[in-house]
């Protein structure tokens, strides 16, 4: 499996506290079947202003710690969306590794107006956005539909491991399994804050396969993930319902 959305790198965010932290945690997610972590601390201009240069200090120490275990680090970023966000990605080159793909987030509880312009500044940059968690949004949880606006608007969606299991209520679990349901996930990641071993992904990789069949789980999990990091494109839509 390969995990898009994690929050180990060390002292960095709301994510692992410490570097022995992060390395506890890259050992247990290899355990438990990762080969590949992307590591997305927030960018929250003026709040965890990640720059770059901070982000990728954190990521080479990181890699360097854990460089005996069997399992690869990728730099990354999840950036909170604000009318700078093009600029910011761009200089500070907050997309994920190498690739177009560039992980975002937005507001729970309400979506800013301008919400779909920023993201089509990054679509006509060519950049390949991937809106985290849209199971945790109130508007897309007050109405389904929205997720799929994203898509037509080329936005990626990835669902998180914890939201199967409840961890953000019951309205997000419902959504989230809705969302599996009719295509309208292209990935399911962890967003692991490290703060416990309640790691979600094998879990997840689990309940997709009972509830759906192992192909789906594995699109998400592998498949869309690899490809990801590849640079190649993704389909958007892929079932039809
Ligand atoms: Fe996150």
């Amino acid at each position: 499996m390969i995990d898009i959305h994690t929050h180990i790198l060390p002292e960095i965010d709301d994510g692992s506290k410490s570097l022995e932290n992060s390395i506890e945690q890259v050992k247990f997610m290899a355990k438990n079947g990762v080969t590949d972590i992307v590591c997305t601390p927030h960018f929250i201009r003026n709040y965890w202003h990640n720059t770059a240069e901070i982000i990728s200090e954190k990521f080479k120490q990181l890699q360097k710690a854990v460089k005996d275990e069997n399992i690869k680090l990728h730099q990354g970023c999840e950036v909170y969306l604000d009318e700078n966000s093009l600029q910011t990605i761009q200089n500070q080159k907050l997309n994920i590794g190498n690739t177009n793909y560039v992980l975002v987030e937005t507001m729970m509880t309400e979506f800013p107006v301008n919400l779909f312009d920023i993201l089509y500044q990054l679509v006509k940059a060519n950049f390949k956005p991937i809106l985290a968690h849209p199971e945790r949004y109130l508007p897309i949880i007050a109405n389904f539909e929205l997720a799929e606006n994203f898509m037509f608007r080329d936005i990626y969606l990835q669902v998180n491991a914890g939201s199967l299991f409840g961890k953000y209520g019951k309205k997000s679990q419902k959504t989230a399994f809705k969302m599996i349901d009719y295509g309208f996930a292209h990935f399911v990641a962890s967003d692991n804050h490290c703060r416990n071993f309640h790691y979600p992904l094998p879990a997840a990789f689990e309940v997709i396969s009972n509830q759906f069949d192992e192909y789906t789980a594995n699109l998400l999990t592998q498949v869309n993930p690899a490809k990801m990091l590849q640079n190649e494109n993704i389909p958007i839509f892929y079932l039809e319902k």
